[in-house]
C-alpha cells in the first residue's frame, strides 16, 4: 500500500492525488482521501484506480491538510468501505495504514465491548477507534497511546478535525518518510509522492513518531523523547519518474538498460589492478580473503538475480555461494556459519519479507550486505553496508532494469572475490573487457524488438509456456517465465532444460511451446538434445541463440538471435528479448501492463 498526508497552503486534495499517482505502484485496488476542512473532514474513497479517485473528488474539497491511501488488499475484499481512510465513529478522526495489525480481532472485540461499532472488514479500522478511545484533546498523544497496543507492522498517518494542519505519522516495519518544505510539510511511504514538492527528506525508523504541521515537524520515540534527525537530500529527479514518451513505463526501463547496467559499474572496476572495487562493502581485504560462504536473501526477480550471483561466486569465485528465499530463509531458523556473509538484495529495499529474513539473521550474528536500487530504503539503512545499484526509479511493477543491475553487482563482487583467490590479472582484464562490452551488446539486442514483438503476436493464443535454460541461464529461464505470467497473466514454468525428462516433458504439445536459452556456452549440445526431445514430441520451440548459430536455428520454430558475448555473461543478453516478449505479450493481450492485476511492486506486507 501507499500512504501520503500533506499539510501546508496547497489544495491538499491536489496534492494528495498526485502522490497517490507516484505511489500507485505500491498497490492499485483501490484509493482514498481524507481532507480536513473547518472543523470536519471529508472522506472521499473508491474501489479501482487513483483516476477513479480523481473523477470522484469534487473541486470544492479544498482543505489545506489531509492524508491519502491507495490499498493492496490483505483483510477485506477490494470496495469502497474496505478502502482507507478509515474513520472513527464521530467522524472527526482519520487514519489511513500500510501493513497488517495482527491481533485485530482482539482489539475489535474490545472495542466493539466499550460501545465502538465497526463498519469495515480490514484490520486498520481498529486503529482508528483504537485512537479515538485514547483520545483526550490531542491526538499525537492519543497516537502514543495506542501504538504500544498494536501488534504487527504499520506506517500510518492520522489527523483530527479539531486538530487543523497536524499529521501524525508512525512506523513499524512498514516505510514512512518525511518531505520537508517551506511553510508545508509531507508524509509518505516513498519518495517518490514528494519529489514534486521537494528534495528535502527524513527517514523514520521503526518505533518513530512523527508530528508535522506546516511549519516543521518533530519526531519522538515510544518514551516520547525528542530525536534530532538529518534531513537527507532525495538524489532521483522528477523527468526520472515520468514516462518520457513510452506508453508504458516497463518498456521505458527495459530500453534504459544500456545506461543502467553501465551505472552499476562505471568507477566500480580497477583496470590496472584487473579487479572490482566496491567501497560500500565495509570489508577489508583479510575479512574478504577469509570468506567461506556466501548465502543471498530475496524474494521474486532479486531472487532470480541471487541465483545468478551464486552461480557466478561459485563458478567462478570458488566460494561456496547459495541464494535463498527471503521469506522461507526468516523461519527455517537459518545456521549463520563463521566467516560467512550475507546479501540481501531489493530493489525497493522496502520487501518485508527481505527485511525480516535481514533481522533474524543479524541477530544471529549474521554480517548482511544490501543490493538496493532505492537510496535511503529501510534494508539499506538496515544492513551492515552493501551496494547500491543505482538503476533509476522503477516503476513498471514487473522489474527488468533492476534485475541486471542487480547482477551487475555480483559480477563485481565475484570478480574482485576471484582476483583475491586464485583469478589471474590476464582473466581478470577479459572479465573486465566482457562486462565493459554488455551495454552495447544489449542495445543491439534492444534494436531487434519487431521480431520479438512479431512472435508475441504469433504465439498469443498459447496458454502455458515452458522456459528452459541451464547453468547461468537457469536462473533467467525462471525471470522469463515469472515476467510472462506476471505481465500477461499467461500460465508460465521455468525450468533447467536438464529436468523436464524427469517430469515437465509430460506436458509438452502443439498448444505448449517451450522457450529455450540456447548460448554457446560448454552446456550447449546438451541444451540443443534438450531441444530436439522436444520437438520429437511435436512441441514449439522458440530459441534464443547466438547470432550465426545455423543449427539451433534449424531445429527451432522461431529463432532470436543475440549477440555473441563472453560465456559467463549470457543472462544480459538472454534476459532482454525475454522481457520484451512478456511485454510484447501483454500489449498484444491488451493488460495493464505497468499496473497487472493482483500485484504490487513493494510488498510491504508478509
Ligand atoms: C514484488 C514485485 C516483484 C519484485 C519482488 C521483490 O513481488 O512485484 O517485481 O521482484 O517484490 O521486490 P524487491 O523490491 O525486494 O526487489
Amino acid at each position: 500500500c501507499g500512504i501520503v498526508g500533506y499539510t501546508g497552503r496547497r489544495v491538499s486534495s491536489e496534492v494528495l492525488l498526485q502522490g497517490l499517482r507516484r505511489l500507485e505502484y505500491r498497490g492499485y485496488d483501490s484509493a482514498g482521501i481524507a481532507i480536513g476542512n473547518g472543523d470536519s473532514l471529508s472522506v472521499v474513497k473508491r474501489p479501482g484506480k487513483i483516476k477513479d479517485l480523481t473523477e470522484a473528488v469534487p473541486d470544492t474539497l479544498k482543505g489545506n491538510y489531509g492524508i491519502g491511501h491507495t490499498r493492496w488488499a490483505t483483510h477485506g475484499v477490494v470496495n469502497e468501505i474496505n478502502a482507507h481512510p478509515h474513520t472513527d465513529v464521530s467522524g472527526k478522526i482519520a487514519i489511513c495504514h500500510n501493513g497488517i495489525i495482527e491481533n485485530y480481532m482482539a482489539l475489535k472485540e474490545m472495542l466493539i465491548s466499550e460501545g465502538y461499532s465497526f463498519v469495515s472488514e480490514t484490520d486498520s479500522e481498529v486503529i482508528a477507534h483504537l485512537i479515538a478511545y485514547n483520545y483526550q484533546g490531542d491526538i499525537a498523544a492519543a497516537v502514543q497511546t495506542s501504538l504500544p497496543l498494536l501488534k504487527g507492522t504499520y506506517g500510518i498517518v492520522c489527523i483530527h478535525a479539531d486538530e487543523p494542519g497536524r499529521i501524525i505519522g508512525a512506523r513499524n516495519g512498514s516505510p514512512l518518510v518525511i518531505g520537508v518544505g517551506e511553510d508545508e510539510m509531507f508524509l509518505a511511504s516513498d519518495t517518490t509522492a514528494v519529489l514534486a514538492y521537494t528534495k528535502q527528506a527524513v527517514y523514520l525508523e521503526d518505533g518513530e513518531i512523527v508530528l508535522i504541521d506546516p511549519e516543521g515537524f518533530k519526531i519522538v520515540d515510544a518514551a516520547n523523547r525528542e530525536i534530532q534527525k538529518r534531513i537527507d537530500t532525495i538524489s532521483w529527479e522528477l523527468d526520472q519518474i515520468e514516462k518520457d514518451g513510452f506508453q508504458y513505463y516497463m518498456e521505458k526501463e527495459i530500453r534504459e538498460q544500456p545506461e543502467s547496467i553501465l551505472r552499476a559499474f562505471q568507477g566500480r572496476l580497477n583496470r590496472d589492478a584487473g579487479t572490482a572495487h566496491l567501497g560500500g562493502l565495509n570489508m577489508g581485504p583479510q575479512e574478504l580473503i577469509n570468506l567461506e560462504r556466501v548465502s543471498i536473501i530475496a524474494a521474486g526477480t532479486s531472487y532470480y538475480a541471487g541465483l545468478v550471483g551464486a552461480y557466478l561466486l561459485e563458478g567462478v569465485a570458488r566460494l561456496p555461494a547459495t541464494a535463498d528465499l527471503s521469506s522461507e530463509i526468516r523461519y527455517r531458523n537459518p545456521v549463520v556459519e563463521k566467516n560467512s556473509l550475507h546479501f540481501a538484495v531489493s530493489q525497493s529495499g522496502e520487501t518485508i519479507d527481505t527485511l525480516f529474513a535481514l533481522r533474524e539473521l543479524q541477530r544471529k550474528g549474521a554480517k548482511v550486505l544490501g543490493i538496493c536500487n532505492v537510496v535511503g530504503s529501510t534494508i539499506a539503512r538496515e544492513s551492515d553496508g552493501g551496494t547500491y545499484i543505482h538503476s533509476g526509479p522503477e516503476i513498471a511493477v514487473a522489474s527488468t532494469k533492476a534485475f541486471t543491475s542487480q547482477i551487475t553487482v555480483f559480477y563485481l563482487f565475484t570478480l574482485l572475490m576471484a582476483r583475491m583467490r586464485h583469478m589471474s590479472w590476464d582473466q581478470g582484464l577479459e572479465f573486465i573487457n566482457a562486462l565493459e562490452s554488455v551495454p552495447d551488446k544489449v542495445a543491439k539486442v534492444l534494436e531487434g524488438t519487431e521480431h520479438i514483438r512479431s512472435l508475441a503476436e504469433k504465439y498469443s493464443d498459447a496458454k502455458n509456456f515452458l522456459f528452459l535454460g541451464r547453468g547461468i541461464n537457469y536462473p533467467v529461464a525462471l525471470e522469463g517465465a515469472l515476467k510472462l505470467k506476471e505481465i500477461s497473466y499467461i500460465h508460465a514454468e521455468g525450468f533447467s532444460s536438464a529436468e523436464i525428462k524427469h517430469g515437465p516433458i509430460a506436458l509438452i504439445n502443439e498448444e505448449t511451446p517451450s522457450v529455450f536459452i540456447v548460448p554457446d556456452d560448454h552446456l550447449r549440445d546438451k541444451v540443443v538434445s534438450n531441444m530436439k526431445e522436444v520437438k520429437a514430441r511435436d512441441g514449439k520451440v522458440i530459441a534464443l541463440a547466438v547470432e550465426g548459430d545455423a543449427e539451433v536455428a534449424a531445429i527451432a520454430d522461431d529463432t532470436i538471435f543475440v549477440p555473441k558475448t563472453h560465456e559467463l555473461f549470457y543472462p544480459y543478453v538472454m534476459v532482454v528479448p525475454l522481457q520484451m516478449f512478456a511485454y510484447y505479450m501483454a500489449l498484444k493481450l491488451g493488460r495493464d501492463v505497468d499496473q497487472p492485476r493482483n500485484l504490487a511492486k513493494s510488498v510491504t506486507v508478509e
